[in-house]
């Protein structure tokens, strides 16, 4: 029997403000469909942190800069990436700050890129999820879902996922953290975070992440027809 020819090589892009749920997206859909996964928002967070060790100020556009071009790409250091201090709540602010200079995203950049068209482990594709990947890493990605939820719905997430990680953390201070991030991601000259013209909206505020999964392999079968069989297969 012929075998079935291996459909055209895919790029997911998921974009959406924080604690909206596209990292767990991103990341299951990659693992149900073979492709490598990509957080881009930890390589932002990398930089910021890199300034704050330094004792830097992550607003101070010539050392986030600084930092951002010696952040060693080349070669994915994935010791330095899963560093936990990466998640902590510091190291978000000091990303969205970082990620506001054009000269940080320009260093970051090529990565994303050539992560996108190279997926590392001969991988047919990739999903990576952030906040610009859909309007300017990989524009011509065949599937853009651009996922959000109420930002109430967000911030009990968020205060969730830090208690259940031991953190000592105050709901309100959540809620107004998540506010003032989204305003800058949003707000930002360079590369703000919007849906891009052709991206699906997924809202996930009355979907847990069983239901948002489904929803976007239904958005994949749409979007990419060579993917549909197994796009079904995982269903
Ligand atoms: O997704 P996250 O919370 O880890 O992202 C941290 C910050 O990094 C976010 O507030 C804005 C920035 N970021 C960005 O500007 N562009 C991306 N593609 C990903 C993240």
């Amino acid at each position: 029997m012929p075998e079935t020819p291996s459909p055209l090589p895919l790029t997911i892009a998921v974009d959406g403000p924080a604690a909206a749920g596209k990292g767990t997206l991103a990341r299951r859909l990659a693992g149900a469909l073979g492709l490598a996964h990509l957080d881009s928002g930890v390589l932002y967070r990398a930089v910021g942190l890199a300034v704050l060790r330094a004792g830097g100020d992550p607003g101070d556009a010539a050392a986030a800069a600084d930092a951002a071009r010696h952040f060693n790409l080349g070669s994915p250091d994935t010791g330095r990436l899963s560093d936990p201090a990466l998640r902590t709540p510091e190291a978000g602010e000091a990303a969205s700050r970082v990620a506001a200079f054009p000269a940080v995203r320009a260093a970051l950049l090529d990565f994303q890129r050539r992560f996108a068209r190279h997926p590392p482990a001969g991988r047919r594709g990739a999903a990576i999820d952030g906040r610009d990947i859909g309007t300017v890493v990989c524009p011509d990605a065949p599937v853009k879902i651009f996922v959000t939820a109420g930002l109430d719905e967000r911030a009990r997430r968020r205060f969730a996922e830090l208690q259940a990680a031991g953190a000592d953390v105050i709901y309100a201070a959540v809620l107004s953290e998540l506010e003032a991030r989204d305003g800058r991601d949003i707000s930002r000259a360079v590369a703000p975070l919007k849906p891009a013209e052709d991206a699906a909206i997924l809202d996930t505020s009355m979907l847990d992440a069983e239901a948002a999964f489904r929803a976007a392999l239904d958005i994949v079968a749409q979007r990419a027809p060579g993917w549909r069989s197994l796009v079904q297969d995982v269903r």
